[in-house]
């Protein structure tokens, strides 16, 4: 159970560090906790209740929340340009293909509405963005992991607000900036290499996918064309591989598909898990073995002596 905790709280650390980091390029130096303290007091508190709320109808709407941010923060830092709506048709980061699939954004909508109606015009976008990201993966922890919760004295982390919203968003930015699902270990080191992100980095904040959700679609080439002939991954362990083909049609049609199978609306280290076995979903996770200093991490974050 300590090793499962400390698991948890790496990853729990890393998005605080997501968060932080260079990431917030746009909004700059200045941010702090309570930000709003004197501000907005109720802030968080509205947040929190708002996004509970959500949570309590669709549980799966946690993981939507988190991606968002990552998204957002992805992208000319977190500054909220996920959210906004193009100028010209289709020009926006939520246009953009590597948007796949983006949810939640009506959450971000009542929250940023139920604030405004306690203090107006004083709470960033972005740091909703942030908060709800928190908020959504505390939630889930204490719904189902709550002996844990209990355990670990109901840690959570803070988030530093005083984030600015920006006023850009572009898809072309969004394609150059997220990463593909089709990428292998040297462009998602790359990738994440050039937003001031190490390779641990990338394997914990990659453990997000321990949550949420996928399509048949994203997996198609895995399953049925991976080299355009007609053939399968070999990186998929094969009787993982029939196993979705049952479920999964050629050309992607088929049901929503768990990215973390059997445990994906709990934050734990069975993704890490799974990846070993070569059961990882996308292919971006399962790169996550081709790297002698990566693969030491996965294996450190699937260890427990929880069986
Ligand atoms: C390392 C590079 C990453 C790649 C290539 C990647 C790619 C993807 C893809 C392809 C999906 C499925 C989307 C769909 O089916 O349309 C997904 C889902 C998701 N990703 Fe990632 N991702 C990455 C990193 C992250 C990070 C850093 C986070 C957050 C910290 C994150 C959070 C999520 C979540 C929570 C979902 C499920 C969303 C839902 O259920 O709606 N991902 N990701
Ligand atoms: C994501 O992009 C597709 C087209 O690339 C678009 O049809 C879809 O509406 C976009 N999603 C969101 C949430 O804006
Ligand atoms: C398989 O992939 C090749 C090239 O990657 C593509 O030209 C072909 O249309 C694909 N076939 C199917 C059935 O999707």
């Amino acid at each position: 159970m300590a090793v499962q905790t400390r698991v948890v709280s790496i990853f729990f650390i890393q998005l605080v560090l997501l968060a932080v980091s260079g990431l917030n390029r746009v909004s700059g130096a200045g941010l702090q906790t309570g930000f709003y303290d004197e501000s907005c007091p109720e802030a968080e508190t509205i947040a929190l209740k708002t996004i509970r709320q959500a949570i309590s109808k669709d549980g799966t709407i946690a993981a939507a929340l988190l991606r968002l941010h990552f998204h957002d923060c992805f992208v000319r830092g977190c500054e909220a340009s996920v959210l906004l709506d193009a100028a010209e048709e289709g020009d926006a980061e939520k246009d953009a293909s590597s948007n796949l699939s983006l949810r939640g954004y009506d959450v971000i909508d009542d929250v940023k509405s139920a604030i405004e109606k306690s203090c107006p015009g004083v709470v960033s976008c972005a740091d909703i963005l942030a908060l709800a990201a928190r908020d959504a993966v505390r939630l889930l922890r204490m719904v189902f992991v709550f002996l844990l919760y209990f355990q670990t004295g109901g840690s959570s982390w803070k988030v530093e607000t005083g984030r600015r919203d920006g006023r850009i968003s572009l898809s072309k930015e969004a394609d150059e900036n997220l990463p593909s699902s089709n990428f292998n270990i040297a462009q998602l080191k790359q990738n994440f290499v050039f937003k001031g992100l190490t390779k641990k980095d990338l394997v914990v904040l990659s453990g997000a996918h321990t949550i949420g959700v996928t399509s048949c679609l994203v997996i198609n080439d895995r399953l049925y064309n991976f080299t355009g002939r007609s053939d399968t991954d070999p990186a998929l362990d094969p009787t993982f591989a029939s196993e979705l083909k049952k479920k999964c049609k050629p050309g992607g049609g088929g049901p929503v598909l768990e990215l973390d199978q059997g445990s994906s609306t709990i934050s734990d280290a069975h993704f890490y898990k799974a990846v070993r076995q070569n059961r990882g979903l996308l292919t971006s996770d399962a790169a996550l073995l081709n790297d002698p200093l990566t693969l030491a991490y996965v294996k450190r974050q699937s260890t427990s002596p929880v069986k």
